[in-house]
């Protein structure tokens, strides 16, 4: 950037909701802001940063899960960066519908991406396959199919007991997150393939608007496009196999929930896995995928990483393009050349050192 670019941007501040949640979540948001203090310092712009503690403790001590202002507070900011969420003591469910899925619902945030990328020095699990093999991108429909929480029970607690979980699938939703992933995959360049994972064979009502939808989209507006399908099950194997074919995945929520967790693995771990809850015309929010890792809280040993790539991906959608490009570098350099592993207490480094090494490497 030029010196005179740098000076237009000076006025530019971000209004920046944290949220560090629970567990470990707040111990690799610190890290993760840290880094973008950083990267702002570097780039010339300026962040209006205001805590929230919404999450597992704030709810044993109030009974509240996420107060009434809350939503209309978030949705005055320019992002979210979130934690973690989910606590040992609050039943299962409780505080990921009551914040995460609410936040992600109420903000409409209708894009999951998530990026699998192998980074330079990442032990990865499978054999033969380096950085040049592993390096997609999944994007997950985030606000429908079966996590809308639409269904019942019928005869609850007898034998005769019913249950009903429906996957809702709008065409105006799939339609919208359609044409983010043929964007996505024209912005990248790389393949130019997006492959719609699904399952036609089975799910012949949900899956069926999804592949009309797919190519009607597709060779009406993106015919430069290539479209390739697959089903959700014969998605795994190829990520395993060969993840170098893929160029851009677009699926379901459940589906993308599901080769999201295989893709972190294949990407070197819950430690790097980072994901953006994108609406591209209102408030997003930026999250490491891996939980709250309860056991390891407070020991200053899990893994920054995750969170300080779900702030360079912010700072990407926020228009901070090279300050998230020098984030990412800054990580790859990081992988690279100084971690020893990047599971928790393996690392040769403390959480707060990796999230200095980061920083020092942006600034
Ligand atoms: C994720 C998580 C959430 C999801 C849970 C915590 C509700 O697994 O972000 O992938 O299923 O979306
Ligand atoms: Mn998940």
């Amino acid at each position: 950037m030029s010196k005179k670019e740098r000076k237009a941007r000076k006025s530019k501040t971000y209004k920046i909701a944290v949220i560090g949640g629970d567990g470990t979540g707040p111990e690799v948001t610190r890290e993760a802001v840290k880094v973008v203090k950083a990267a702002a310092a570097k780039f010339g712009f300026k962040l209006d940063l205001t805590d929230y503690d919404f999450g597992g403790d704030r709810y044993l001590r109030t009974g509240e899960v996420l107060p009434d202002f809350a939503v209309e507070q978030l949705r005055k900011h320019d992002a979210i960066l979130l934690g973690a969420i989910g606590h040992p003591d609050v039943k299962p469910g409780i505080l990921e519908k009551g914040i995460l899925l609410r936040l992600r619902f109420e903000l409409d945030q209708y894009i999951n991406l998530r990026p699998v990328k192998l980074y330079p020095g990442v032990d990865c699990p499978l054999k033969n396959k380096g950085p040049k093999d592993v390096d997609f991108v999944v994007v997950r429909e985030n606000t429908e199919g079966l996590y809308t929480g639409s269904g019942g029970f019928l005869k609850k607690g007898s034998e005769d007991e019913v249950a009903i979980q429906t996957s809702i699938n709008t065409r105006r939703g799939v339609n919208r997150c359609l044409r983010f992933a043929f964007d996505l995959t024209r912005r990248r360049n790389k393949k130019k393939t997006l492959t719609l994972v699904g399952k036609t064979n089975v799910l012949t009502f949900a899956f069926d608007l999804w592949e009309r939808a797919f190519h009607e989209i597709g060779e009406k507006e993106y015919p430069d496009i290539k479209r390739d399908y697959a089903h959700v099950d014969a998605t795994c194997m190829w990520m395993v196999k060969n993840p170098e074919w893929f160029d851009v995945l677009v699926t379901d929520n459940m589906f993308g929930d599901i080769i999201t967790d295989l893709g972190a693995m294949i990407q070197g771990g819950m430690g790097v896995a980072a994901g953006a809850n994108l609406n591209p015309q209102g408030v997003s929010m930026f999250e490491p995928i891996g939980g709250s890792a309860p056991k390891y809280t407070g020991k200053n040993v899990i893994n920054p990483l995750a969170a300080i790539c779900a702030a360079g991906m912010m700072l990407d959608a926020l228009g901070e393009t090279e300050a998230a490009e020098a984030i990412e570098k800054a990580v790859m350099t990081v992988t690279g050349t100084k971690l020893k592993s990047l599971a928790a207490g393996q690392m040769g480094y403390s959480t707060s050192e990796v999230g200095d090494l980061v920083a020092s490497q942006v600034g």
